[in-house]
């Protein structure tokens, strides 16, 4: 399906929409980004989308040119253009914008904004009911102290290099270990496992990205009284999980029933990964009928 996109304000489609050579996202990776989606027309947990948006940028010292509402506008206008017939995907690129061959940033005084709308595209229905599998990678996620996993950054070679690594495995994703060993997440996903009826997920310091999706289940949690919190975890804790599941905006909750040729659990979707779908589900759909008027964090 053709995206429509909107490159500074001016909106094209998908053939005609073009970023300058000279652009330091092109060049040198130099941008963030932020992918949301919509419930009811409505792009979902946006003030949460803008606050990590917004840290990434400070991250990368990347003035934002725009306010919450201005860039919230854009995105309407962009969606409008599309005429899409159900919910859409949308992707928010900022970068340092055009300037000579130098990282000196008095040469991209003025950032680039691109707005990707396309029609969000579901996982089919299988990828629910009978879960997924997932390979441990070799390729390590960022050191923190390198291009900090914090910053959701343009920058993705690695991921895509790990991504690759799964794809030729046949895996849905790839599971990420840090620089100390420690499971990280996956390449596009927050990981989670479930032990003893408490969800885990490995904590920031683990060095991850901040996944939206993943800060909504510890929301999801505390509302239907499953446990949810952070912990390291090592390949071992996976292995033996009772039940593990990735999330990410654009997939939701999905259940991880095996990696690479070991099976998690019963090897089927578990009770409280389903749940946390569930609820999930229903609390996406209560908060886009309100107009996302959640409390903010
Ligand atoms: C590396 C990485 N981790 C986690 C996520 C999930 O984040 P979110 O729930 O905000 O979509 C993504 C999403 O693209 C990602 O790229």
């Amino acid at each position: 399906m053709a995206a429509i996109v909107n490159v500074n304000g001016r909106i094209a489609d998908q053939e005609h929409a073009t970023i300058p050579v000279f652009d330091h996202g092109f060049l040198y990776g130099e941008g963030v980004y932020e992918t949301m989606r919509t419930y009811n027309r409505q792009p979902f947990l946006f003030d949460r989308h803008m606050r990590r948006l917004r840290n990434s940028a400070r991250m990368i010292t990347l003035p934002l040119p725009f306010t919450d509402d201005e860039l919230e506008e854009q995105i309407r206008a962009t969606m409008a253009a599309a005429h899409l017939g159900g919910e859409a995907y949308i992707r928010v690129l900022v970068t340092r914008g055009i300037g000579e061959l130098t990282y000196d940033l008095e040469a991209t005084p003025t950032p680039s904004v691109v707005i990707i709308v396309k029609a969000q595209i579901d996982p089919p229905a299988d990828t629910y009911e009978r879960g997924v599998r997932v390979v441990i990678v070799d390729i390590v996620r960022n050191h923190p102290g390198s291009v900090n996993p914090l910053i959701k950054s343009n920058n993705l070679m690695n991921s895509a290099l790990a991504m690759q690594e799964a794809f030729r495995s046949g895996a849905f994703e790839g599971v990420m270990r840090n620089y100390r060993g420690e499971i990280a997440e996956c390449t596009t996903s927050n990981l989670f496992v479930i032990r003893n009826g408490t969800a885990l997920t490995p904590p920031l310091d683990a060095g991850l990205l901040p996944g939206i999706t993943r800060e909504f289940v510890f929301d999801i949690g505390a509302d239907i009284g499953i446990p949810v919190e952070e912990a390291v975890l090592h390949d071992d804790d996976l292995f033996a999980a009772d039940e593990a599941f990735l999330t990410s905006t654009t997939r939701e909750i999905v259940p991880i029933v095996s990696v690479g040729d070991r099976r998690i659990g019963s090897g089927r979707p578990g009770a409280v990964t389903l749940a946390l779908l569930d609820a999930f589900r229903q609390k996406a759909q209560e908060l886009s009928r309100i107009g996302n008027l959640e409390v903010k964090r």
